[in-house]
C-alpha cells in the first residue's frame, strides 16, 4: 500500500479540479527551461500554427508519441474520426521533423472489436510517405482477459522513418545474459557457434521486447495520478536508437513526461506537449523532482503530495470518495 497515493485524476473531474489552482500551466503556456533544454506546451496538438511556432526553426529527430487510443480517451472519438485526426497530427509532425528522422506510435489494438485501431492506423500510415521500418511488441508481465481467451499482454510499437537517420545498434542489446547455444557452423575448418556472431554477452532486444518492467506502484518511476504511463526503460532504448545527444526529440502527449525524462537523462533536448495543464505540470514537477533528487517518480507519493497534506478540500475529497488519509 501506498503511503501517499493518488487516484487516476482522469477519472475524478473534481480532483483534475482541485488540483488546477497548483498548476503554472494553462491552455497556451509554454514552459521553457532556463537551461535551455526543453519546453513544455500546454497545446492541442490540433492547433498546428502553434505547436509550429514553438519549434521555430529547429526541427526533431525522433518523435515518441503515445496518443490516447479510441476506446481509452477521454471523449470516446469514432474509428473513422481517430484515423482523420491522427493523420493530421502526423502530417505536422512531419513538418516539424528533420529531412531525416525517425518516428515511433504506440498503439492499441482492442481484440473484442476486429483489432481496432491497430489494422486502420497501419492503412492510414501509408498515406504519409514515412517508410515503415519495425512493428515492436513489448510484453507486459501483468495483463486482462478472461478465463476462454488467451491473456493479452502485449503492447504494439510501430517505428518509421524518414530519409536515412542513424540507428544506434548498441541500445538494441538488452541485459539479458546469452546463454543458449545456437547451430553450429564450419568456417574456415572451425566449427562456430552463434555465440561468435557478435561481440556482445547479451541477446537483442530484436521487435519482441520482453524485458521491460510494465509501471507499478513499487516501482521508483511510477507517477501516482497518472493511467498511461510507459516504462522509463522502454523510452530510453528508441531514444538512444534513434537520436543523438543534444539532437531534438518530440513528443505531443506527454502525461506523465517519460519522454522528457528519458530526454533529459540522456542528454538530448525535448519538446513536449499536452492539453491537460495538470499533465503539464506533472511533468515540469517530474523533471524538476529528477533534477533536485535525482528520482524518477514518485514510488510512494505523488506529485502534489507537498500541497495536498494541507488542503483541507482535497484531503476531505480523498477520504469520502476512496477512504484515503495521508499522515
Ligand atoms: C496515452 S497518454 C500518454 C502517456 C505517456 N506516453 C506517458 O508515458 O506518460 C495521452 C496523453 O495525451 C494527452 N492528449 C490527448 N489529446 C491531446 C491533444 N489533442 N493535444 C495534446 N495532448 C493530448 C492526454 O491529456 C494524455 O495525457
Amino acid at each position: 500500500m501506498l503511503n501517499h497515493p493518488l487516484p487516476r485524476i482522469d477519472k475524478d473531474e473534481k480532483l483534475r479540479k482541485l488540483l488546477l489552482p497548483y498548476c503554472r500551466f494553462k491552455e497556451g503556456t509554454i514552459w521553457i527551461d532556463e537551461k535551455e533544454k526543453h519546453k513544455i506546451a500546454c497545446i492541442d496538438v490540433s492547433k498546428n500554427e502553434e505547436v509550429k511556432k514553438i519549434f521555430g526553426k529547429s526541427k526533431a529527430r525522433l518523435s515518441v508519441q503515445d496518443p490516447p487510443y479510441n476506446f481509452i480517451a477521454f471523449t470516446e472519438k469514432q474509428n473513422d474520426e481517430f484515423i482523420k485526426w491522427c493523420k493530421e497530427w502526423i502530417t505536422l509532425n512531419q513538418e516539424i521533423s528533420d529531412n531525416n528522422s525517425s518516428f515511433y506510435f504506440w498503439l492499441g489494438a482492442d481484440q473484442s472489436n476486429h483489432f481496432e485501431p491497430f489494422g486502420r492506423f497501419v492503412e492510414m500510415m501509408k498515406t504519409t510517405g514515412l517508410t515503415s521500418r519495425s512493428f515492436i511488441t513489448m510484453r507486459n508481465q501483468r495483463g486482462y482477459g478472461t478465463q476462454y481467451n488467451w491473456m493479452a499482454i502485449r503492447q504494439e510499437l510501430l517505428y518509421y522513418t524518414n530519409g536515412k537517420p542513424k540507428f544506434n545498434i548498441k541500445s538494441e542489446y538488452t541485459d539479458i545474459p546469452k546463454v543458449l547455444k545456437g547451430y553450429y557452423k564450419e568456417v574456415g575448418g572451425d566449427v562456430t557457434d552463434n555465440m561468435q556472431r557478435s561481440k556482445s554477452q547479451f541477446i537483442r532486444a530484436g521487435n519482441v521486447w520482453i524485458d521491460v518492467q510494465q509501471v507499478f506502484y513499487r516501482m521508483e518511476e511510477n507517477v501516482n495520478g497518472c493511467f498511461a504511463q510507459k516504462p522509463l526503460k522502454a523510452i530510453k532504448r528508441i531514444v538512444e536508437a534513434s537520436s543523438a545527444k543534444n539532437e531534438l526529440v518530440t513528443d505531443f502527449f506527454s502525461h506523465s513526461g517519460t519522454t522528457l525524462i528519458a530526454s533529459e537523462m540522456l542528454e538530448r533536448k525535448c519538446i513536449t506537449f499536452d492539453y491537460d495543464p495538470v499533465y503539464c505540470e506533472i511533468t515540469l514537477r517530474r523533471l524538476e523532482n529528477l533534477r533536485s533528487t535525482g528520482k524518477t517518480g514518485w514510488q510512494n507519493s505523488n506529485p502534489f503530495y507537498n500541497e495536498i497534506k494541507n488542503d483541507k478540500k482535497i484531503l476531505n475529497h480523498l477520504k469520502k470518495k476512496y477512504n484515503i488519509t495521508y499522515n
